[in-house]
């Protein structure tokens, strides 16, 4: 990887990243960069901007970003070996990609990996692991088709049984082990795992979920065979039934994807988790021409579905969204009201368009005449991501409708260019803007350096999509060269940070500011970490009083977890 890693920084050195972007988009010079329309979604603002200085390009309309090889794949619809080799012809340097047999025998020792796990779910130790997944409706007989298995708890198990035939790098480098300041230890350790295939059946990584504590689910990291922004769960058994139906159903979760298929529904397919990336719905434009979007009924579900049906849109496919009841998703659907539940919710499933007008009536005071602005105001944004006429046209009718408002009036509303912002933050997919981001735009512009923040804050601190780019500072890259080690998704918000348009008026205090904030939450999960075995000591001493007040303390810092989580924890900290 040395080799390719070395050649990827010298196309990026050499390319200059303006005279490519060029020749799709026409730039003008703005500030240190320069600025022109997204060639990605339809785009009047101008809202599309590229840094020459940091090698990065950010849309602040649709979200897409990256540097100048995401760019090539992106907009010619490239593989990374394909758009690296391309700008590596015209710099005029070598690129390296590894021989066919490397990658034979990474595969290998992924299908070993595998084996292993499927081994330790049948042994004594994996009693535990049996009985989670029988309980959750996975028996026996689904433990291999799916390629279930189990992490034994302790740090050097799976080290200690494949490095018996594989170079401890090797295994590092395939996300198996992790290399930290102590040594190089098990990725995953006492978790159910989920083997993820890749398109023709092959394990290519793991998702791990715990029993108990955080994070939920750990998946490994990108590897050369894996970049989860461009892999989609369960593909390998749904082509069968997407090429039949010609339609595939989206959902979250591993668990989703299992049952849904069990159930005879054999088009799921999981994006793992809620932030879906334009190469998966590319990937899914290759099987498919409708996609219908389960996601779980939350707050989070809820937002990316919308962040989601404007991807998926613009990959060409049509999009509806199955509506659940709160608290529910597609595998405890199925489980409570059987598989018939579940086929009438996606029958039932309502256009995208549909879907974000009722969501505006669920949000705002749509009698009102600030109500009304407002839902404007929000659904120019939103339509600026449309970019077939038909769909605009729908989804102008529909929202006229709501509002009780002409089309046409509506029609030029939604089409009026945006006042460019003042000092806010940018409005990042309709979610609040959180402590940990200002810190990240500080870091990515080079304002300020990892030591600043070492000695306060790890990359644990960090939510899940921010952590590989922290994790990144916090191993000493900078630059393009934390940028190279990022899968796409993460280099997506990387772009996004470093670019963002906001003024810091005193970097030393916005600094301190977030670190303040940043450190509570954590603190949170560590007391959430051990109460548990207190917990356990009291009923082991009988000690019924100390049980009661440790559980409500439980209940409270669970209850402020999620609070903090979905961000109305604290509005003016
Ligand atoms: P359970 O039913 O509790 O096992 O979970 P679920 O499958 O319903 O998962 P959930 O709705 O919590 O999350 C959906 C998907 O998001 C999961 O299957 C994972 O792929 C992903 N996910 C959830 N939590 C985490 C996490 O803590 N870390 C990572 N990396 N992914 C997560
Ligand atoms: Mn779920």
């Amino acid at each position: 990887m040395a080799n390719t890693r070395m050649d990827v920084r010298a196309i990026k050195e050499k390319i200059d990243i303006v005279a490519v972007i060029s020749r799709y988009v026409s730039l003008v010079k703005s500030g240190s960069g320069y600025k022109g329309r997204c060639p990605f979604h339809k785009d009047d603002t101008p809202s599309f901007v590229v840094s020459p200085e940091k090698g990065l390009w950010h849309c602040f309309g649709c979200g897409e970003g990256g540097d100048v090889i995401g760019f090539l794949m992106k907009i010619e619809n490239l593989s990374f070996i394909d758009a690296a080799r391309q700008l590596a012809a015209e710099a005029g340097v070598a690129f390296r990609v590894r021989e066919d047999g490397a990658r034979e025998r990474m595969r290998e020792i992924l299908a070993d990996a595998a084996s292993y796990f499927a081994a330790n779910l049948r042994s004594p130790a994996g009693q535990r692991a049996r009985q989670y997944l029988r309980n959750r409706g996975y028996d026996e007989g689904v433990w291999d088709r799916f390629g279930l298995g189990f992490a034994l708890p302790g740090w050097e198990n799976l080290k200690r049984e494949l490095s018996k035939r594989y170079k401890v790098e090797e295994l590092v480098e395939l996300g198996l082990l992790v290399a930290g300041k102590e040594g190089i230890y098990d990725r995953f350790r006492d978790r159910t795992i989920f083997t993820i295939f890749d398109l023709s059946g092959r394990p290519i990584a793991f998702g791990g979920r715990a029993f108990a504590g955080e994070p939920k689910y750990l998946n490994s990291p990108k590897t050369p065979l894996f970049d989860k922004g461009r892999i989609l769960y369960g593909l390998s058994w749904a082509r069968e039934g997407l090429s039949e139906e010609k339609r595939a159903i989206l959902v979250e979760g591993y668990t989703d994807v299992l049952t849904l298929h069990r159930a005879g529904l054999t088009n799921a397919v999981g994006s793992m988790g809620t932030s879906l990336t334009r190469g998966q719905a590319e990937l899914l434009a290759r099987f498919v021409e409708e996609v219908v979007i389960a996601y779980d009924r939350d707050a989070a579900g809820g937002a990316a579905a919308l962040r989601g049906m404007r991807i998926l849109g613009n990959s060409g496919l049509s999009v509806r969204v199955a509506l659940f009841a709160e608290g529910d998703d597609p595998d405890s659907l199925v489980r409570r009201d059987g598989s018939e539940a579940i086929r009438a919710a996606v029958d039932a499933a309502v256009p995208f368009y549909r879907f974000y007008v009722e969501s505006l009536n669920e949000k705002l005071d749509l009698t009102t005449v600030t109500g009304k602005e407002r839902a404007l105001v929000e659904a120019r944004e939103f339509a600026s991501g449309i970019q077939s006429l038909p769909l605009r046209q729908e989804f102008t009718r529909e929202l006229a409708d709501l509002l009780d408002l002409p089309v046409e009036g509506v029609s030029r509303e939604l089409s009026r260019r945006r006042r460019p912002g003042r000092e806010e933050r940018p409005v990042a997919e309709g979610r609040k803007w959180e402590p940990e981001e200002d810190l990240l735009v500080l870091l990515l512009r080079g304002d300020i350096r990892w030591e600043r923040v070492a000695g306060r804050v790890s990359p644990d601190h960090f939510s899940e999509e921010n952590r590989p780019i922290a994790e990144g500072f916090a191993a000493g890259l900078e630059g393009s060269a934390l940028i190279d080690g990022l899968d796409e998704e993460s280099a997506r918000r990387a772009s996004f940070y470093a670019l963002a348009p906001i003024e810091f008026s005193d970097v030393d205090r916005a600094v301190n500011d977030a670190l303040a904030r940043l450190v509570k939450l954590p603190a949170i999960e560590r007391r959430l970490a051990e109460i548990d075995a207190e917990i356990g000591a009291c009923e082991e001493r009988g000690d019924l009083e100390r049980w009661n007040e440790l559980t409500r303390e439980k209940i409270a810092l669970l209850t402020e977890k999620l609070a903090r989580r979905r961000g109305d924890g604290e509005e003016e900290a």
